[in-house]
């Protein structure tokens, strides 16, 4: 097994096309335009055989809360090509790792299929927090959010006032 780190502006055609297709495989639809709105995301490929086997990203977000400013990495496009062989949590170790080396919180939300997965690899699932989240860009403000909540990884611990505390999380992206 192999990771390969490849920031988002340095990403070939291949696993663009790669990723697209599992998008669409997976939900049926692709909603990220990785050419476009990603290069400053960093992505991560799990590969065994030069085949990629699972792949997830971290991008930049910025979180306020109590006009003091969060820098995060937003974790999302996170896919297991084959299901329940271990690859998902192979990839999570590996992006944890890169968290940990460079001292930044990941943050996401996710569907309740997938809050075991990421507890079970040290995330905090906190429902309370999706109610608290507002977000810039109100495009997303109708949809039922009920089966969904926010997961977070903070191994430096630089989250906690604002898990703790009260009060509108305001994030600069749309989940
Ligand atoms: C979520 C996903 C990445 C998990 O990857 P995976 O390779 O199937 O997971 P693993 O085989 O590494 O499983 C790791 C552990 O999590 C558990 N797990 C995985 N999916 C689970 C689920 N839906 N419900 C409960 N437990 C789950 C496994 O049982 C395993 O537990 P164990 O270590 O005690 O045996 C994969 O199911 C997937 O691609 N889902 C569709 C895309 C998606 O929803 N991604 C998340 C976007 S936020």
């Amino acid at each position: 097994m192999q990771i390969e780190i490849i920031k988002g502006s340095e990403l070939p055609p291949e696993p663009i096309d790669f990723m697209n297709a599992q998008r669409i495989k997976e939900y049926g639809r692709n909603s990220k335009d990785f050419e476009k709105n990603e290069n400053e995301s960093i992505f991560f490929f799990l590969k065994e055989n030069d085949l990629i086997k699972a792949f997830g990203m971290l991008k930049p977000v910025e979180l306020i809360h109590k006009n003091k400013s969060y820098s995060v990495l937003g974790l999302g496009n996170v896919i297991a090509v084959e299901k329940g062989r271990g690859y998902g949590s192979k990839l999570m170790k590996e992006i944890n790792n890169y968290l940990v080396k460079n001292k930044i919180p990941a943050f996401a939300n996710t569907h309740k299929d997938n809050f075991e997965f990421y507890r079970k690899n040290g995330y905090k699932v906190e429902k309370s927090l999706l109610e608290r989240i507002v977000e810039k860009s109100e495009k997303h403000k109708d949809y039922d959010w009920s089966e969904y909540s926010m997961i977070y990884f903070d191994p430096t611990h630089q989250l906690e006032e604002l898990v703790n505390g009260e009060g509108d999380v305001i994030i600069d992206a749309l989940f």
